[in-house]
């Protein structure tokens, strides 16, 4: 038990990089752009084969490049506050305005461009939140966002909840964390799973574990 969460620190360690700040230290860099994403959650009694149970529904985008990522998207704090914009997205992107406020904020950090061409005019802040909500609201986004919503097939190609569980062949969760993800947000999800305990960090290990062998 205690390997397992040490191991698990150390990873939240390594991955939560630097260049961490508060909200307000990000908002003091004026010529840097932004970019809000948030994880949206529920509880859920439902069961996978009517025995295993979901116990959570965490909701991420298959964007239009192919990569999964949270819903949201770039917001110009002098037009409107962090927040707005990311209701803002949330509408064009999942076709529901869900509310996100100052408490729902998690992190804010540089994304740091992968290569060459580092500079202060095109730093990106990115501002992570996190905001847990009816399973009703859940099932009202995922079929506003395969309908009316304005960025459907375009900018987000569809909605997916991810499994959190893992399956007797090694399956799920492991599986996921496989695939490829935009900028840090694989590291936002495990950490966001591991602080909010929506899985436990010996099940988190055993997933991390799994995906790397899927990787190679
Ligand atoms: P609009 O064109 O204004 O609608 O913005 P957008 O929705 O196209 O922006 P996007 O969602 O792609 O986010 C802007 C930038 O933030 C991306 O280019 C990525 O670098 C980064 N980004 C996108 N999704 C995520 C995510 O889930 N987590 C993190 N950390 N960064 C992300
Ligand atoms: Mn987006
Ligand atoms: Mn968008
Ligand atoms: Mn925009
Ligand atoms: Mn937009
Ligand atoms: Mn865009």
């Amino acid at each position: 038990k205690k390997e397992a969460s040490s191991l698990v620190l150390q990873f939240i360690q390594n991955t939560m990089a630097s260049g961490q700040m508060s909200r307000d230290e990000a908002l003091e860099c004026t010529s840097c752009r932004h970019a809000c994403h948030v994880m949206l959650y529920s509880e859920t009694a439902s069961q996978l084969f009517g025995r295993i149970p979901i116990r959570y529904i965490v909701l991420m985008q298959m964007r239009f490049d192919g990569l999964l990522g949270f819903p949201g998207g770039f917001v110009d704090p002098s037009e409107e506050t962090l927040e707005e914009g990311l209701t803002r997205e949330l509408l064009e992107e999942l076709g529901v305005a869900v509310p996100i406020s100052t408490e729902d904020h998690v992190e804010s950090c540089f994304s740091l461009p992968c290569s060459g061409k580092y500079s202060s005019s095109s730093r990106l802040i990115l501002h992570f939140y996190v905001k847990k909500i009816e399973e009703d609201q859940i099932r009202e986004i995922e079929k506003a966002a395969a309908s009316t919503a304005a960025d459907h097939g375009l900018e987000v190609l569809g909605m997916v909840r991810v499994p959190l569980y893992t399956t007797k062949s090694g399956g799920g969760l492991s599986s996921f964390l496989s695939h490829s993800f935009i900028g840090v947000a694989r590291s936002q999800l495990i950490n966001s799973l591991l602080r909010l305990h929506l899985v436990s960090p010996g099940a988190l290990r055993e997933a991390l574990r799994g995906s790397q062998r899927k990787h190679a």
